[in-house]
């Protein structure tokens, strides 16, 4: 199975940038952490932008790639509608990421447009929620597919 990870604007700092609110470890150390999670398992590609347009095109180009998405849009997703079409608009299935739990925060960032293209949404349990989400497509793709996820 191949998982496309994406991140968004300021996910290249982190380890850097409010270490409080997002952990210590580089995104190249949490990748690191996801590829060897999965050896054997999933072939997992990365990308990282800080520009909506990069963004938009690479998840555009997706379907034709990868089996599965797995995106923290950071904070496109509070007003992305542009990512939130191009993630409509892919017929391969999405998880949305976020490092923090974006409900306990500013109010601004409660709210996730992006999220209403995800199967699901997993907040604030750090980088470990890229593992998750990825356990999970690699679990339950089948079911996905057949829009049976919970039976
Ligand atoms: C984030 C939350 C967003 O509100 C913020 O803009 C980010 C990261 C997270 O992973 O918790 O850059 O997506």
């Amino acid at each position: 199975m191949k998982i496309f990870v994406v991140n968004g604007p300021n996910l290249n700092r982190l380890g850097k940038r409010e270490v409080n609110i997002y952990g210590d470890l580089s995104l190249d150390e949490i990748n690191k952490k996801i590829t060897n999670y999965f050896k054997n398992q999933a072939e997992i590609y990365f990308f990282q932008s800080n520009d909506e347009g990069e963004i938009i095109s690479v998840i555009g180009e997706a379907d034709e790639k990868y089996d599965a998405i797995v995106i923290n849009p950071a904070a496109y997703s509070h007003y992305s509608i542009a990512i939130l079409d191009a993630l409509k608009g892919i017929s391969i299935p999405s998880i949305e990421v976020h490092l923090s739990n974006i409900y306990k925060r500013e109010d601004f960032r409660k709210i996730s447009v992006t999220a209403n293209a995800a199967i699901g949404v997993i907040s604030g349990l750090g980088w470990k929620g890229y593992i998750l989400a990825i356990e999970f497509l690699l679990n339950e793709y089948k079911d996905i597919h057949k829009n049976n996820i919970f039976a």
